[in-house]
């Protein structure tokens, strides 16, 4: 049976990934200067899904602006919208008319390398009627916890157990999974459901044929801002892999955008990527594991290293940004110091010689 189609859960509103989605919704939040659902994007079509529905509530012309029909990134995109969220279940029973034979659903927040064609075959050769992505992780309480039996077979799903509940694994549902559509006319429309708490506890307890697959890939949750930093440190640093390039040309280990004005004494350590219209000015240092959005200025003897920042931030002489992400149209002072942790909202404003995060 072959998997054509998928679903994507773009419809949350992002809370714990504030302030970034104040001003951009979580699935298309930059990532290396692109819209982040375009890895997704490019991890489908790159193992033949070339037909995505994507299941949306909150800030939908943002993420209709950014993505567009999907043509951009080798695919067909359509958008189904929720008026009232419908939660994980509801937002992949709204795209079931569609949909057929068996699909892809992935959570929008999601950057892996997961070989999927290998999911598929895993998915055929057990005849499944639904298939998890199980992937281990360090601190698995906040997630969906998932059991199964030595077949491979699930066993019990358990969502973000309390503090109080026994862990019994380390194996978390990773947020992609392939279903058989049929088996989504089940999940009511008449109000939200969750897939994680209502419809997989059903299957398992009704015995219907549903399997964990696991094998060693990338896979981060990118929905708060440390893990939006690190995703993106690790798309850098090649820890995790994709085909999507960004915007630029690629020039000894980073890739320099267009009308990009680079000071003789100024230096750029890879891996970078530096946006459209970048100005480094005399003595300034990016990188090592640095982006810089299109637009953004870095003043003279300014030293960026191990940071995100959107576009048109203004970067004052002399001030210093490790670990930090720094949104659209932010203006740092001169002088200012911040450090790992920092995280600056869309037109933020830092005084000169300012420390961040300032001292408890
Ligand atoms: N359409 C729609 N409607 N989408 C929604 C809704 C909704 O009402 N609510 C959430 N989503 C989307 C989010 O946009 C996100 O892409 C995805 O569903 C998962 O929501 P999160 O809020 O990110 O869930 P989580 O990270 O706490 O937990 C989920 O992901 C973990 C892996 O990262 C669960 O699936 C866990 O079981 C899993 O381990
Ligand atoms: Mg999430």
């Amino acid at each position: 049976m072959d998997a054509a189609q998928a679903v994507i859960l773009a419809g949350g509103q992002g809370t714990r990934l504030r302030p970034l989605t104040s001003t951009r919704p979580k699935p298309v939040v930059p990532f290396l200067n692109r819209p982040f659902l375009a890895y997704q994007l490019t991890l489908l079509r790159d193992h033949g899904v070339r037909d995505v529905i994507l299941s949306c509530s909150y800030r939908v012309g943002d993420v209709r602006a950014a993505l567009g029909d999907g043509r951009a990134f080798g695919t067909r995109l359509r958008y189904v919208v929720e008026e009232e969220p419908l939660g994980t279940g509801g937002g992949v029973r709204n795209a079931v008319d569609l949909a057929g034979g068996t699909v892809f659903v992935l959570n929008g927040d999601v950057l892996t390398d997961a070989d999927l064609g290998a999911m598929r075959r895993f998915h055929d050769a057990h005849g499944s009627r639904t298939t998890m992505y199980l992937t281990p992780v360090e601190n698995p309480r906040a997630y969906g916890l998932v059991e199964t039996e030595p077949d491979g077979r699930l066993r019990q799903f358990r969502e973000k157990p309390g503090p109080d509940d026994v862990l019994t694994t380390n194996m978390i549902n990773a947020g992609v999974y392939l279903i058989d559509a049929a088996l989504l006319a089940r999940i009511p429309t008449d109000r939200p459901v969750s897939i994680e708490r209502e419809f997989f506890p059903a299957i398992i307890a009704e015995g219907i044929p549903a399997f964990g697959w696991h094998a060693p890939a990338y896979w981060r949750d990118i929905g708060s801002p440390a893990a939006y930093l690190e995703g993106q440190l690790d798309l850098l640093g090649g820890r995790a892999r994709t085909t999507l390039r960004p915007p630029g040309l690629a020039s000894g280990g980073n890739t320099i955008g267009d009308g990009v004005s680079i000071d003789g004494t100024a230096a750029v350590t890879p891996p970078c990527v530096i946006g459209a219209g970048v100005t480094l000015a005399a003595g300034s240092r990016v990188g090592p594991l640095t982006v810089l959005g299109g637009g953004v200025v870095v003043a003279r003897g300014a030293r960026v290293e191990r940071s995100i920042v959107w576009e048109r931030a203004e970067i004052g002489a002399e001030a210093t940004l490790d670990g930090c992400v720094v949104c659209a149209d932010s203006r740092i002072g001169a002088g200012a110091r911040l450090a790992s942790g920092t995280v600056l909202e869309s037109g933020a404003v830092v005084a000169p010689n300012a420390s961040l995060p300032a001292a408890v």
